[in-house]
Order: structure tokens, then C-alpha cells, then sequence
């Protein structure tokens, strides 16, 4: 029986997929995902597993049974051309005979960005760009602005009353939305460099900020902004993770000297009562934290998104009307409904009762090479259908 040719916008998704399963494990490296394919069938599949790893083409290259001469290779991100921890991807896959190469999106990374798509040229092996490009691009918008910006990624996470409330008036939190949305909300928390709350949350819930609900062995780094050294030390993130506390204060106090004694991370960054934000946030890159969650209260969020420091929102949206004060983005807000976030790339779901609404604030932009010499389009063809 004859086989279907396979579709490159098919295996592309796919090769996201991949690289999902390395997200939070390659810091500082982006998340990659790559397959070697005949023209019907996938033949072998690599990601991108561990900083300092192999990367996922050499990964899917050295997995594949049969002689790789003539073969495919789709991977998400512009194999690289340079040599760091490892050996450029590109000689790689030039030395082992791949004839044409799909890729996902051109590297953000200045070193790299249209030079591995350069090389491959070079050396004779057909360069196909742009396939599922949104998608790829995303997976790898924290490694994009680290890499570009020396900056770190901020998602907000909210788990909010139909109202915009997070709490009653009384600071009763538990539960707003269902466990459905919870669960979901850890694996945020899996792919996540770090948690970070307000004292305020601290002292009132006393959470955890772990992965708990799903399968995983990651755990984040927990960051509290607390200005003036009021954070309640019978906490479960003292008693239970002070090594992977991070405590954000203004001048040292009795609490950060405490912590300190007990391994936690100790941030200052000076100020009467106000933290800068914007020096926590070179802090962090310090650290190598490129992928925050801000998981509240309202006036630690409202502080973020006054500093223009939110990239991206999830939230989660229970069919109940709570009334009060408590609401899940405070601060100064916007002047005018034109200054609003305005979210873009919008995604929606829902689990059990509640709404999922997740988008984008702020965009980040692909290098602009010129692409002419390559063939960009849905299939291999050269038709050059964009549609993706
Ligand atoms: N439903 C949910 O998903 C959810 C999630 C989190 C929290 N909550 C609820 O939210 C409530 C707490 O929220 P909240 O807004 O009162 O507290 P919060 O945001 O957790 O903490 C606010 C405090 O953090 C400090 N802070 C944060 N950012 C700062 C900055 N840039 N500069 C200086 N100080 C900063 C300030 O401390 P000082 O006061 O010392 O200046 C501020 O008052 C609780 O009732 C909790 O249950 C609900």
C-alpha cells in the first residue's frame, strides 16, 4: 500500500512537542525539538535535554537506525553554527549526509541568527524556513528575551473571581477556581524558573509555591518581595525550602538575617520601603532566572505591571462573584482605556467550570534577515503557502 507523504507543518508540531519536554531543565539554552524523517515516515526523534547536552538534532541524528544520508531533518530553532558547550549542530548535520533541513524559526541569538542557515547552504543541503513559525517561536520567547534583552521573561498567573477579585474581603483565598485549574497551574509552576509573591501572600496563605499536583521533579525558586522584613518566619517556604528561597527586602533586617542563616538567597537592593524593580530583575539574570511566574497578591502585580514588566498573562476565571477590595491587579493602572494591555495572541480553555484566558503584553520580534534564498511555505514543494 502506498504511504502518504508526510506533512512538514504535522511533523513540525511535533517537533515543539519535543522540546516541551526539556523546558526548565536547559537554561540558559532555548528548548529545541528535531526528528529525522524520510519522506513518509519519522524515523527518529531528539530534543534538547539538559544545559550543556547535546542539542536535539544531534540527539534525533544519533537515535536514527538507518544510514541518515539523504534524510530529512525537521527541527524547531536554526541549528547552530558556533561552538559552545558542544560542537556546531551545523557540521553535524552536513557530515552526516541530511539532505534537506525544515526549520522552525531563525535563532534569536545574534551570534547565531541566519548563520547556521547560512552554512547549511554553503555545504549543499536544502534550507526550509518558517514552518509553524508562531508556535516555534513561542516555546522559546524566556531564551528570545534573555538572549536579546539580558532580561528575564515575567508571566502573570491569576486565579480570579468573575468580579477580578482573589480573595474576600475577610483574605478567605481557598479555593476560587477548581482543581482542574490548579493542576494546570502546577505544570506552569514545572516550566517555571521561579514563583514569585508578595509578603503580604505569605503571611495570609502560607503557600507552598511547589509542583505537587502533577508529575515532576522540578522545583522552582521561590522569590518573596518583602521591602520592610515583615515575612512571618513560621512560614512553610522557611520550614520546608529555604534553599530555594529567594528574599527580596530593602536593607537588611532581622528576617533576612535569619534566612540567610537558614541558606536562603538574599537579595538587597536598598530604597525607603520601594523596590526597584527593575534592579531585581538584573538580580535575577545574575542568577540565570530567565522565566518568572508572578503568582500575586494584587499590589505585588499591580507593582509589575506599572514597571511595564509583564510579558505574559494566564488566567484563570471562576464563575463566582466574590465583591470587595481584593482584586488581582492593584497598583497606579492606566490612565486611559487606550493605555490599556490590550493582550495579544489570545488563547483560550476551560477547565471544569472555569475560563482560561491566556496572552501575550508585550511582543518580541524575530531578527529580520532576508529569507529570499530560502524557501519559506508549507511544504517542500516550493510553493511557498505561508500558512501556518
Ligand atoms: N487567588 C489567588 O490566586 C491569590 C494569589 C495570591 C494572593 N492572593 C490573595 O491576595 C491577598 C494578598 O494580596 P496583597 O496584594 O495584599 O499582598 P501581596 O501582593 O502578596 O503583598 C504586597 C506587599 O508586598 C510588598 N511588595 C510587593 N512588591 C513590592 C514592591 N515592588 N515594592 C515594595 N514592596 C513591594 C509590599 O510590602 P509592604 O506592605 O511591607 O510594603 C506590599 O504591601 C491575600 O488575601 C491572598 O489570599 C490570592
Amino acid at each position: 500500500m502506498e504511504k502518504n507523504l508526510l506533512n512538514p507543518l504535522d511533523v513540525m508540531q511535533e517537533c515543539a512537542q519535543l522540546a516541551l519536554l526539556g523546558k526548565g531543565y536547559t537554561k540558559t539554552n532555548p528548548v529545541v525539538g528535531a526528528v529525522v524523517a524520510n519522506q513518509t515516515e519519522i524515523l527518529s526523534r531528539g530534543w534538547h535535554q539538559s544545559f550543556g547536552g547535546p542539542h536535539a538534532e544531534v540527539n534525533a541524528i544519533d537515535s536514527c537506525l538507518v544510514p541518515t544520508e539523504g534524510l530529512d531533518l525537521y527541527v524547531t530553532l536554526e541549528p547552530c553554527s558556533h561552538q559552545g558547550k558542544t560542537p556546531p549542530c551545523v557540521e553535524k548535520i552536513v557530515s552526516s549526509g541530511i539532505k534537506r533541513v525544515f526549520i522552525g524559526v531563525v535563532d534569536p541569538n545574534p551570534v547565531n541568527a541566519g548563520k547556521g542557515l547560512e552554512y547549511l547552504k554553503k555545504h549543499g543541503v536544502e534550507v526550509y524556513v518558517g514552518y509553524m513559525e508562531d508556535l516555534c517561536a513561542s516555546i522559546i520567547e524566556d531564551f528570545a528575551k534573555y538572549i536579546t534583552d539580558k532580561k528575564h521573561y515575567y508571566t502573570f498567573k491569576t486565579a480570579q473571581s468573575l468580579d477580578g477579585k482573589i480573595a474576600t474581603s475577610t483574605g478567605d483565598s481557598k479555593w476560587i477556581t477548581s482543581k482542574a485549574s490548579r493542576e494546570y497551574t502546577h505544570y506552569m509552576r514545572a516550566v517555571s524558573d521561579a514563583i514569585l509573591v508578595g509578603v503580604g501572600t505569605v503571611n495570609a496563605d502560607d503557600p507552598e509555591l511547589n509542583v505537587r499536583h502533577i508529575k515532576s521533579d522540578r522545583d522552582p525558586f521561590k522569590i518573596v518581595l518583602d521591602p520592610n522584613g515583615r515575612m512571618l518566619l513560621d512560614r512553610k517556604l522557611v520550614k520546608n525550602s529555604a534553599d530555594k528561597l529567594i528574599y527580596v527586602t530593602c536593607n537588611d533586617n532581622d528576617v533576612s538575617d535569619k534566612l540567610n542563616g537558614l541558606g536562603a538567597d538574599i537579595i538587597t537592593l536598598g530604597g525607603d520601603g520601594q523596590l526597584d524593580l527593575n534592579k531585581l530583575s538584573d538580580e535575577l539574570v545574575k542568577r540565570d532566572i530567565l522565566n518568572v511566574m508572578i503568582e500575586g497578591g494584587g499590589k505585588t502585580t499591580g507593582k509589575f505591571f506599572d514597571a511595564g514588566l509583564v510579558d505574559k498573562v494566564n488566567m484563570f476565571i471562576a464563575p463566582i462573584l466574590l465583591g470587595g477590595d481584593t482584586v488581582s491587579i492593584a497598583g497606579k493602572g492606566v490612565a486611559s482605556v487606550a493605555e490599556g494591555y490590550r493582550l495579544k495572541e489570545i488563547q483560550t480553555k476551560q477547565f471544569e467550570s472555569d475560563l482560561y484566558i491566556s496572552g501575550k503584553v508585550t511582543d518580541f520580534k524575530q531578527p529580520i534577515l532576508d529569507l529570499t534564498e530560502y524557501v519559506r511555505g508549507c511544504c517542500a514543494c516550493g510553493c511557498s503557502r505561508d500558512d501556518d
